[in-house]
Parts: structure tokens; C-alpha cells; sequence
């Protein structure tokens, strides 16, 4: 059976979510990418940057398998077999990355899972190093389109952890770790993409 899993959403935002990446990595180094799901954003977007190590990871052991095989495939040979990495956990299997890239995950976790991404980011980057989000955001505690209102409800119906995160809470997490302001991009269909980078 083929591993490889895919995610209808993935090629709608890989372009826009190139193109940021694209202005802020470092074109050396390591990126440690977490809930990388099905693995797509990593063979799409790695050969752009024939630099960097991009290192995938994911806690779900079929995510996984489905980043391995699409990695297999992959136009050039710089992506690391995936890692389990549970964003929430107190150790991560990794101790330093140039950049940290998360597509998607924060509103389909626990807050707990966000929170750890932020304080795993803040332990391996380097000052100035960015880390990288992506997906809908409230603004001012409102929803930015009726879409994201449903989708929000649709998340806190499968579970009540769940759900579309403020971006001035996320903002506020990230400075308690020692995250400046992020720079925040509207990307289309009502996501974001924010930027965060380590205070020197
Ligand atoms: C909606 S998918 C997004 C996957 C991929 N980034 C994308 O955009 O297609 C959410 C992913 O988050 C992962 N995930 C859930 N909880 C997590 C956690 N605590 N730490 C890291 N990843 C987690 C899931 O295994 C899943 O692969």
C-alpha cells in the first residue's frame, strides 16, 4: 500500500506559503518542521532551499510513514527522515534549528500544543532565527470571515480543546518566551502566516 497521504488543502497554500518562506529562511542551516501531516509542504518546498536541512516531524507514526515516502520522491535529497515529535512534550527529539516552520497545527491541538511550540522554538533558535505559522487566526478576539466562524465551531465540536487561536494570545505566549512581534502576512483564504523571531 502506498504511505503516502494527501491533503487537498496543501495545494492551494503551497505557493503562498512558499513565497514567505521564500523572504525570511536563512538559506543555510536546519529547518525542523513540526506537524509536517502529510509530508507535501516538505517535498514541494525543500528543494527550493538546496541549503537547508529540512528535518519533518510529526507524533503520528502514519503521518510519518506518508512524510518518508513523499520525502522519497522529493526532487533533491535534503529531507531528514521525519521525527515524533509531540510539540506539548517537555523534551523534543531535536536540540537546535536555524528555522521553525508549523503549517496548520495549533488550532487542531490543544492550546498545550501551541505553548510547546513556542517554548521548544524559543530552546533550539538561534537569536533572530524565525519561526514560522500558518493558518486562521481571531484578530481582537473576532473572526476575520463567516468561514472561519464555522470552521472554528466544526473544530470545538470534534473536540473542545481544539479550536481557532487569537492571534494577540499566540502573540502574547511568544513574547513570554522571548519571541518579538510577529510579522503577520494575510494569505488567501482567510489564513495567516506569522513570523516570530528570537529577541538577540
Ligand atoms: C491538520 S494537520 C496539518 C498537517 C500539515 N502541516 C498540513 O498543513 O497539511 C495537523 C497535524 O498536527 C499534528 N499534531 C497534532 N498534535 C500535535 C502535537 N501535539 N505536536 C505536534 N504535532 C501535532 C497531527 O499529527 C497532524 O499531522
Amino acid at each position: 500500500m502506498d504511505p503516502r497521504r494527501s491533503a487537498p488543502a496543501v495545494a492551494r497554500n503551497r505557493d503562498p506559503i512558499l513565497a514567505v518562506l521564500r523572504r525570511v529562511l536563512p538559506p543555510t542551516g536546519t529547518l525542523l518542521e513540526v506537524s509536517a501531516g502529510t509530508g507535501e509542504h516538505a517535498a514541494y518546498c525543500a528543494p527550493h532551499f538546496p541549503g537547508l536541512i529540512w528535518q519533518p516531524s510529526d507524533p503520528d507514526p502514519a503521518a510519518r510513514a506518508s512524510i518518508a515516502a513523499w520525502a522519497a520522491q522529493a526532487t533533491l535529497n535534503t529531507i531528514r527522515p521525519p521525527l515524533d515529535l509531540d510539540a506539548a512534550a517537555a523534551a523534543w527529539p531535536s536540540d537546535r534549528a536555524d528555522a521553525v516552520l508549523c503549517i496548520n497545527m495549533i488550532h487542531i491541538a490543544p492550546w498545550e500544543a501551541g505553548l510547546g511550540l513556542l517554548r521548544g522554538a524559543a530552546r533550539l533558535l538561534p537569536p533572530g532565527g524565525p519561526l514560522v505559522l500558518y493558518g486562521p487566526y481571531r484578530r481582537g478576539g473576532a473572526h476575520t470571515a463567516p468561514s472561519n466562524a464555522a470552521f472554528d465551531a466544526s473544530l470545538r465540536a470534534q473536540d473542545p480543546r481544539w479550536g481557532v487561536r487569537n492571534l494577540e494570545d499566540v502573540a502574547e505566549a511568544a513574547a513570554a518566551q522571548g519571541f518579538g512581534p510577529p510579522e503577520v502576512t494575510e494569505m488567501p483564504a482567510n489564513n495567516l502566516a506569522l513570523v516570530f523571531r528570537r529577541a538577540g
